[in-house]
Parts: C-alpha cells; sequence; structure tokens
C-alpha cells in the first residue's frame, strides 16, 4: 500500500475510534466535552496512532487490537498540546488551524480537558477488553504508557523545554529535552504496536525501539526547523512561536542548515536499523522519510 493510502486509510480509522470514544461519554459538563472533542477531533496528523497501527499490521496484528492503544496515544498527545498552548507554557492562540482549546474554552477549561484526556487514554487503554494471551502486555502498555507521558517522558521534556527558554544550552541537554517531549510519546507508539503482538523477539523489540529513538528526535527537530521555514497557514499554528519565546531548539543552537544535515543523519540511522528486522519494514520506512520530508 502507498503511504499516501496508509495514511488516509487509518488517519479515517482513528478519526471514527476517537469520536466513538467521546460520544460515549455522558453529559456531566457540556464545555468541558465540548473543549475536549475541540482538541482531541479537530485536525492533526495522527503520526503516534499511525505509527501504532503501522507496526502493529507490520507484526500481523489486526486492526481491531490496535484501537485503543492508537486512540489512547492520540488522547495523551492530544492533551498535550492544549497544555504546551496555554499561557503559561507557550502561548499560542493557534492549533490544527483553530483557535486553541483555552482561547475559546477560557484557562480553567483548558487545563481541565487536558487532565480528562489524559486520564481518557488510560480509561481506553486498560478498559479494551484484550485476548487472553495479551493480558500481560496490555499492562506492560499502560505502564509505557504512563511513563512516557510523565516526569520520565514528555512533562519532564516539557519541563526542561520551559527551563532551556532564554538560554544557551549545550547539544546534549538539548537531546535530552528533545527526547523527552517528543521523543517519548512517539517511541511509546512504537512499542505499542510491539506490544500488540503476543511474543515479539526481543532484539526485534529493541531493534524497533531504537528506530523509535531516531525517528522521535528527528520529529522535534523537523518541528523546530518548520517552525523557522514554513507558514502559519500550512503548519495551522503560529510561524516564529520558538523565536517569540526565545526557545533553545536545533536551529537556534546549530543553524538551519546543521539542523537539517542532523535530521537526515537521524533518519539514515532509523532506516539502517530497519534493514536489521526480517519483516515486510516499507511502509516503516517511508514513514521514517515522511517525518522530514512533511510540510506541517
Ligand atoms: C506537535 O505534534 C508537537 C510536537 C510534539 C512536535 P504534531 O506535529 O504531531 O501535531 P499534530 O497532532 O499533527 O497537530
Ligand atoms: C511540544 O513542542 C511538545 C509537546 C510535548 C506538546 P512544541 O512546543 O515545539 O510543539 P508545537 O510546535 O507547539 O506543536
Ligand atoms: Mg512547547
Ligand atoms: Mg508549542
Ligand atoms: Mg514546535
Amino acid at each position: 500500500m502507498l503511504l499516501s493510502d496508509f495514511l488516509k486509510k487509518y488517519r479515517a480509522r482513528i478519526d471514527q475510534v476517537l469520536e466513538q470514544k467521546i460520544e460515549v461519554l455522558d453529559q456531566v459538563s457540556e464545555p468541558l466535552k465540548n473543549a475536549m472533542k475541540h482538541g482531541l477531533l479537530l485536525g492533526g496528523k495522527r503520526v503516534r496512532p499511525i505509527l501504532v497501527y503501522a507496526v502493529g499490521s507490520m507484526l500481523g496484528v489486526k486492526d481491531e487490537l490496535l484501537d485503543a492503544p492508537a486512540a489512547a496515544i492520540e488522547c495523551i498527545h492530544a492533551y498535550s498540546l492544549i497544555h504546551d498552548d496555554l499561557p503559561c507554557m507557550d502561548d499560542d492562540d493557534l492549533r490544527r488551524g483553530h483557535p486553541t482549546v483555552h482561547t475559546i474554552y477560557g484557562e480553567a477549561h483548558g487545563m481541565l480537558a487536558g487532565d480528562a484526556l489524559q486520564t481518557l487514554a488510560f480509561e481506553i487503554l486498560s478498559g479494551d477488553v484484550f485476548p487472553r494471551e495479551l493480558l500481560s502486555n496490555q499492562i506492560k502498555m499502560v505502564n509505557l504508557l504512563a511513563k512516557s507521558s510523565g516526569y520520565d517522558g514528555m512533562c519532564g521534556g516539557q519541563s526542561l523545554d520551559i527551563l532551556a527558554e532564554n538560554k544557551k544550552i549545550s547539544l546534549d541537554e538539548l537531546k535530552k529535552v528533545h527526547s523527552h517531549k517528543t521523543g517519548a510519546l512517539i517511541k511509546c507508539a512504537v512499542l505499542l504496536g510491539a506490544l500488540s503482538a503476543s511474543g515479539i523477539d526481543t532484539e526485534h523489540y529493541q531493534i524497533l525501539s531504537r528506530y523509535a529513538d531516531n525517528i522521535g528526535l528527528a520529529f522535534q527537530v523537523h518541528d523546530d526547523v518548520l517552525d523557522i521555514i514554513s507558514d502559519t497557514e500550512v503548519l495551522g499554528k503560529p510561524q516564529g512561536s520558538d523565536i517569540a519565546n526565545n526557545k533553545s531548539t536545533y536551529p537556534s543552537l546549530l543553524g538551519l542548515n546543521e539542523a537539517i544535515a542532523y535530521e537526515k543523519e537521524l533518519i539514515e540511522n532509523a532506516l539502517n536499523l530497519l534493514d536489521k528486522l526480517p519483516y515486510d519494514t516499507e511502509f516503516l520506512r517511508e514513514f521514517a522519510k515522511y517525518i522530514i520530508d512533511r510540510k506541517s
């Protein structure tokens, strides 16, 4: 299947799954539910769910089994974006081509929508009925998603990102920011796909994990590159946000050309790792290239 067809098919699939997960929620608070819908359902490339489906299907797992981990990780991601845009964080007013959640529903509901999406992720992943042979992996998935989202993952990285504003940090420190704030969830997506298969070989799991480290880091380097070379309309979020906040990024530290060379090197590493796997890795190859070719 061509990359574009795969993306289309699985974006439609995850959109439908997510819509259904929100629709079944009781009417406890209409503005909160609307804020959650706004942050979760309006747009987005769905990179993390697509990685879950891509790795899972490469390993022969049925789509139905991948829906819960795919939906769970997108809920975490959507929550991270809602909070990332808050005035106390990056203070942005545009996301996925729409006004940010807090600009419509207020800061309190921006915060609460993020909180509720975070817990919804764990409700979905732990509440899904997995086949008996995958029950221990389901617990591993919950644990992995928690760790990748929290102190040792996305939240920790967001903290380092804020602390690195208005500073010149070392390349090693910057790598730590990126691999936590963004890399951890991308890696988690790949590993959720791998854990959906019963009994994946440990060595293959490790190779996938290293593939994910490389594409995860490249993903944030490219996000930082796009902040400079793209424009607001294409991005669907404000171009120049990093510059306005005086963020530490690869382009700011190394210069644009070096940053582009670095993301290419990371993707080369990722492709070399795939050569070691005895599966049909074509889609993961194409996806790795897409990460640094994408325009938004
Ligand atoms: C943006 O993520 C934030 C980063 C971690 C770089 P995406 O580029 O995946 O955002 P959406 O989901 O497509 O809007
Ligand atoms: C955000 O990085 C990473 C998250 C954990 C949300 P950015 O702040 O660069 O993401 P954008 O550019 O606003 O999407
Ligand atoms: Mg940020
Ligand atoms: Mg931001
Ligand atoms: Mg950015």
